[in-house]
């Protein structure tokens, strides 16, 4: 095999070694956006008079040509990339060797494959990352218009698995919304980081040749260029900060696709999954299985692991660059793969789930989440707040001694309980008015969720 940096070598590196250092299996991945960085490299040394203007056009068209080539290639289904190259730079200058000659050696003047690479890596996060944001506002707004419909719909709010106040499903829904609005700034925002362009930096120091860093950069749709050599081709934040990010959303997801776990067992029944998205047992012909949101919350383990993977790669490397870094690809390949497909299932589950809206409101029977809203009452007959959540806890007692909810109790009842409920109380603690009558900002009641869909609207068409 031929090596971009054989001249000094007395031998042929060992077979092992190649495969041990070899990095084409993983980064052919990268062989378009290398193509691109090169395109701008070369239009730009053309531009400055470092190579020849009729070299660079020839370049550019090579590589042109190559890429045509190995779309082709792919298109049929076959791999253009030798397994046994080292790694998709030298696999794409040797495609491009062949189709121009000799001339293609001018391409890496002024340039070493640790700046290249980083380049690499920057445009394909910077992809993946509106690729992800794209399925994440998708999702958005799905769960905008699923809202707009279940305002009205009341199921047990929650807290530690007990019920605990009823919300509506549209309030619940929301409630991810939010966390995806959250996860997309954190893109926003770290894509400004991953947005500067690395070339020029060379293998460490710069360049003795007069480069434009700014047209490559322009070219190459950048904000700008790096600020500093070392760091440039040595620092891999970006892949950290991307696998931060995507830890997040997927323990976001990981929450959710266990709440749907939960919903789908028959003593919940919150929810039906499309057979579609559920898979049958192979001993048990009843079973109709949640494994494509258990497989969500398993997958979030990939995705910590390679964030402690990347964390751990990068610990302790002195400046600048070192080969450990190109293992960076294992991990930020692997969260990029698996966050973007987990988003799109999650979605996919919940866009085909028939919501079981009778099996939540028959859960709310008798089941004291509106226990608080009895005290809350005797509060506003002047009664001091622990004082009516005592009597309002013998309500409860009482409910259970006969078997009832307090929904159920007759005003004599009530009155029998305390003297200070009155007629009011019977409407007030239908559950569906326990849950209006949270019309706090950012509450679950109807009036407050409406205003919280409008805010969620603004905020989707904004980005
Ligand atoms: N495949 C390498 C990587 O991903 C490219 C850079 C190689 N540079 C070097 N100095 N050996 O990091």
């Amino acid at each position: 095999m031929t090596k971009l940096w054989g001249g000094a070598f007395d031998k042929e590196t060992d077979r092992e070694v190649e495969v041990f250092t070899a990095s084409i299996g993983l980064d052919e991945r990268l062989w378009e956006v290398d193509i691109q960085g090169s395109i701008a490299h070369a239009r730009m040394l053309g531009n400055q008079g470092i190579i020849g203007k009729s070299d660079a056009s020839l370049i550019i068209e090579g590589l042109n040509g190559v890429k045509g080539d190995i779309q082709a290639s792919l298109e049929k289904g076959v791999s253009p990339f030798d397994p046994k190259a080292e790694d998709i730079h030298s696999e794409i200058e040797k495609f491009l060797t062949q189709k121009i000659g000799a001339v293609a050696g001018r391409l890496h003047t002024a340039r070493s494959r640790n700046d290249q690479v980083v380049t690499d890596v920057r445009l394909y996060l910077r992809a993946e990352i509106e690729k992800l944001d794209y399925e994440l506002k998708g999702f958005q707004a799905w769960i905008l218009k699923k809202a707009e419909t279940s305002t009205e719909v009341v199921l047990p709010g929650l807290t530690h698995t007990q019920h605990a106040q009823p919300v509506s499903l549209a309030h619940h829904l929301l409630a991810y919304f939010w966390m995806f609005s959250r996860d997309r700034s954190r893109l926003a925002d770290l894509k400004k980081r991953v947005n500067k362009m690395p070339l020029g930096s060379a293998a460490l120091a710069g360049t003795p040749f007069p480069l434009d860093r700014n047209q490559t950069s322009t070219e190459l749709g950048f904000s700008e260029p790096t600020e500093n050599s070392l760091d440039a081709v040595s620092d891999r934040d970006f892949v950290i900060e991307y696998l931060s990010a995507a830890s997040i959303i997927m323990m976001h997801l990981s929450r959710w696709a266990d709440e749907l776990i939960l919903w789908s067992t028959p003593e919940f029944g919150f929810v039906k999954l499309d057979d579609s998205v559920t898979t049958g047992s192979s001993i048990m012909p009843q079973k109709k299985n949640p494994d494509v949101a258990e497989l969500v919350r398993g997958k979030v383990g990939r995705v910590y692991g390679a964030l402690m993977g990347a964390l751990t790669l990068m610990k302790a490397l002195p400046l600048s660059y070192h080969r450990d870094m190109q293992e960076d690809k294992t991990f930020l390949f692997e969260g990029v793969d698996t966050t973007l497909s987990s988003v799109r299932l999650m979605h996919l589950i919940l866009r085909t789930a028939a919501f079981r809206t009778e099996r939540m409101a028959s859960s709310l029977k008798s089941d004291f989440s509106n226990a608080t809203d009895l005290a809350d009452f005797l509060v506003t007959q002047g009664m001091p707040f622990r004082e009516a959540h005592e009597v309002s806890g013998r309500t409860v007692k009482f409910c259970v001694q006969n078997k009832k909810g307090i929904e159920d109790l007759s005003l004599k009842e009530l009155q029998s309980i305390h003297p200070l409920y009155t007629e009011k109380v019977i409407e007030l603690v239908k559950h569906v008015s326990v849950m209006n009558a949270r019309k706090s900002e950012g509450g679950t009641g109807t009036a407050a969720v409406l205003e919280q869909i409008k805010k969620a609207e603004a905020g989707l068409s904004y980005n």
